[in-house]
């Protein structure tokens, strides 16, 4: 997979609100292109334990088939079936550079969504304009595209390393008709640090003097893992959303020191009301929940690569007006 970074994107990792700041330097050690050939196995293989059987190739391409049944009503109702196939390149969840970015891989909770979206896609058509937010490979986004073809969609990581896979997972993954260039194309890849200048400016570049620049359908999926970001990420859903938009959140539960009854309350104080909508059911959790435990510090925001995160809830957040 041959992938170009785009030079107008600021440098930025998730790494630099998981950990604290000296660790950020052993985690930035540990991907430093000048340790090349000096990779962990190297230090296995010095102490005698190389493992032959190690998997060396960290990529992986995560392929989805979601059937979609379309009824429309005019003076006849119709019934469409549609299959929608995507192919999302990014990295395995174990490998080491997830580590440093974790929008290199795609999480469960991105998955639920998917169902969410599916389920409820006669509500996504609706919003004329959808934006993704901590999209990482951008599964959500590229399937909002896919169901909702006629609205604009923004797809948006903060994370510079994830937007260069991201862009190209729209790439393959956009309609046909949306040609090479990008010319009429529905579907635009952009990065997004969230925070209230950012989310100002990010507004007004993509201001029209013909139709609002706001958004009517916001989504993320596993946002939730930093305490630091929480009030940033509501100061830029306060900008984005239109007066009668939704925002979709799939939250999967992890060991780290931000509670989803913290994130509701910053919701509240930022003028949202909400529901929970779905749950994932109780089986899956509990396998998860059982693998999920060792896996999470409790004391920094690290999302252990080895293990997925618990039961996964999608909440709905309006204006509380
Ligand atoms: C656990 S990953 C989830 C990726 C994807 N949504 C999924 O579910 O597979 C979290 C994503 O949120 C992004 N993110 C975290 N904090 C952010 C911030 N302050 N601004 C923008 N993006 C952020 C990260 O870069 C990362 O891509």
């Amino acid at each position: 997979m041959t992938v170009t970074t785009n030079e107008e994107d600021t440098q930025w990792t998730d790494a630099s609100i998981r950990w604290p700041d000296d660790e950020v330097v052993s985690a930035n050690q540990k991907l430093d292109p000048a340790r090349e050939g000096e990779s962990d196995d190297d230090d296995e293989e010095e102490n005698g334990t190389f493992d032959i059987f190690a998997d060396q190739d960290p990529h992986e391409i995560f392929s989805f088939r979601f059937d979609v049944t379309e009824v429309t009503n005019s003076s006849t109702t119709t019934t469409t079936n549609n299959k929608i196939l995507l192919n999302i390149h990014g990295y395995k969840t174990g490998s080491d550079e997830v580590w440093q970015s974790t929008g290199l891989t795609l999480w469960k909770a991105s998955k639920y969504l998917c169902h969410y979206m599916c389920a409820n896609a006669d509500e996504l058509r609706q919003g004329t304009r959808i934006l993704e937010l901590g999209a990482g490979l951008g599964l959500n986004g590229i399937l909002a595209h896919r169901l909702a073809p006629d609205s604009i969609v923004v797809v948006t990581d903060g994370d510079s390393d994830a937007m260069t896979l991201l862009r190209k997972n729209i790439a393959v993954n956009r309609l046909v008709g949306s040609d090479k260039n990008g010319e009429n194309s529905t579907i635009y890849p952009k990065q997004l640090i969230w925070g209230l200048d950012q989310s100002k400016k990010f507004l007004n570049e993509s201001s029209s003097s013909s139709s609002s620049s706001k958004f009517s359908v916001i989504i993320a999926s596993d946002v939730i893992y930093a305490s630091v970001v929480i009030d940033p990420l509501w100061e830029t859903i306060r900008t984005l959303l239109t007066d009668d938009g939704v925002f979709w959140m799939a939250f999967a539960k992890r060991k780290v020191p931000v509670t989803i009854d913290f994130v509701l309350q910053k919701a509240r104080e930022y003028g949202f009301c909400y529901e929970l909508v779905e749950k994932s059911n109780e089986r899956d959790d509990e396998e998860e929940e059982g693998n999920n435990d060792d896996n999470i510090d409790e004391n920094n925001s690290k999302i252990d690569n080895d293990g997925e995160a618990g039961p996964v809830f999608i909440y709905v957040f309006r204006w509380d007006v």
